[in-house]
């Protein structure tokens, strides 16, 4: 009996692996696995959302025309050139499958967000890693990695899980170093924790340059991500294209509610941004202090922070791991990705933050 096949692209995939929430035995652990904001969205956003739930019948607007308009006159864009997505995660899979197919590359950064390749994979498109330098992304081995089948390059800045940031001069070399013909993704999901003078959010490239679109998402500063709303902003064509092949109704009413009043919540968001650079920099901190055990928080510009451990002995990743599960900590292991000799952290709340320390520091003072 023959039965139906998947593509065999699509039976290569290997599936997203989200972040640990559960841990057995530990009825709340500490769950810093996600780079979810320890401050939870703003309770305007929260009131929003309750204030239209009466709604849940009816079906959304499928043009999200408020939110565009609402994120067009926050950051001064123009709104028929912004599209919502369910989560930028559908907006990121849409433009592989727009633009790559079968015989195609589609390029990323080794370490890199792990739906690159997995939208690059869904279109029948193949996946290229480029190396980078310390967990940072090296444009010279990008553009070395252009081959006359490339038709895409994603660039998480800042990085996940890498969380590192390249400057203004890298991204406009990258730019033009790549083909016109090649679509340039600025995936700027962590943007609103960066104050870098030196950072590109990619906007007015967006908007001048035919072949760069920039994707945001309000799951990470905004406190948002149960309601999965992501939007990218570029060239009409793009965001016209986008705008095709999208779910209908992509993005829920209440979800659009709340992410109209986060952004309106402004003091909200920098109290988010500046707990955010203040227990980033305490946990580098109190990890450098460790001393010769052979941690190294990797520098950050996000809302986590990769810190990197001794490759065999006792101080391992996979050891520490298991010692913070322990103190029921949930954090990320990413071997699957390259990354056995380290564990990203999500930046907590103050209690939480110290929590993940002391774990740490007891777990260096137990092995060694
Ligand atoms: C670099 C990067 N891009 C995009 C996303 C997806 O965000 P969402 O689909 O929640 O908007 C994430 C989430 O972790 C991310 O780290």
């Amino acid at each position: 009996m023959t039965i139906p096949q998947v593509k065999p692209w699509i039976d290569a995939i290997h599936a997203y692996v989200p972040g640990k929430a559960k841990l057995s035995g530990i009825a709340d652990p500490v769950k810093l696995s996600s780079n979810e904001s320890p401050l939870g969205p703003s309770p305007d956003a929260v009131a929003a959302m309750a204030a239209v739930a009466g709604h849940a019948h009816r079906y959304p607007d499928g043009a999200s025309t408020a939110l565009r308009e609402a994120i067009a006159a926050h950051h001064g864009l123009e709104v028929d050139r912004i599209v919502c997505g369910t989560g930028s995660d559908e907006l990121l899979k849409l433009l592989a499958q727009a633009y790559a197919t079968v015989g195609d590359e589609v390029l990323y950064v080794r370490h890199g967000f792990m739906v690159y390749p997995i939208a690059a994979q869904c279109a029948g498109a193949t996946p290229v890693a480029a190396p980078d330098v310390d967990y940072t992304t090296d444009v010279d081995a990008l553009l070395a990695a252009v081959t006359s089948r490339t038709r895409l390059v994603y660039l998480a800045n800042p990085n996940n899980p890498t969380g590192t940031m390249v400057g203004r001069a890298d991204i406009h070399r990258l730019h033009a170093g790549l083909r016109s013909d090649i679509l340039l993704v600025l995936d700027g999901a962590y943007a609103e924790f960066i104050d870098d003078p030196d950072y590109e959010d990619g906007f007015a490239m967006a908007r001048d340059l035919p072949n760069v679109v920039t994707t945001r998402t309000f799951s990470k500063i905004y406190g948002l991500a149960a309601e999965r709303i992501g939007w990218a902003y570029g060239p009409k064509a793009v965001i016209a294209t986008l705008d095709k092949i999208r779910a209908p109704f992509n993005v829920p009413t209440a979800g659009g509610a709340g992410a109209i009043a986060a952004l309106a919540d402004t003091a909200w968001t920098a109290a988010a941004k500046a707990h955010n650079q203040t227990w980033r920099t305490w946990l580098a901190g109190e990890i450098a202090s460790l001393g010769n055990a052979g941690l190294r928080a990797v520098p950050s510009a996000a809302n986590f922070i990769l810190v990197t451990f001794a490759a065999d002995g006792l101080l391992t990743a996979a050891a520490a791991n298991a010692a913070l599960m322990a103190d029921g900590i949930l954090v990320r292991h990413l071997p699957g990705q390259g990354l056995p000799n380290a564990l990203r952290i999500s930046i907590g709340t103050e209690a939480e933050t110290r929590a993940v320390a002391a774990s740490l520091r007891g777990f260096v003072a137990t092995h060694s």
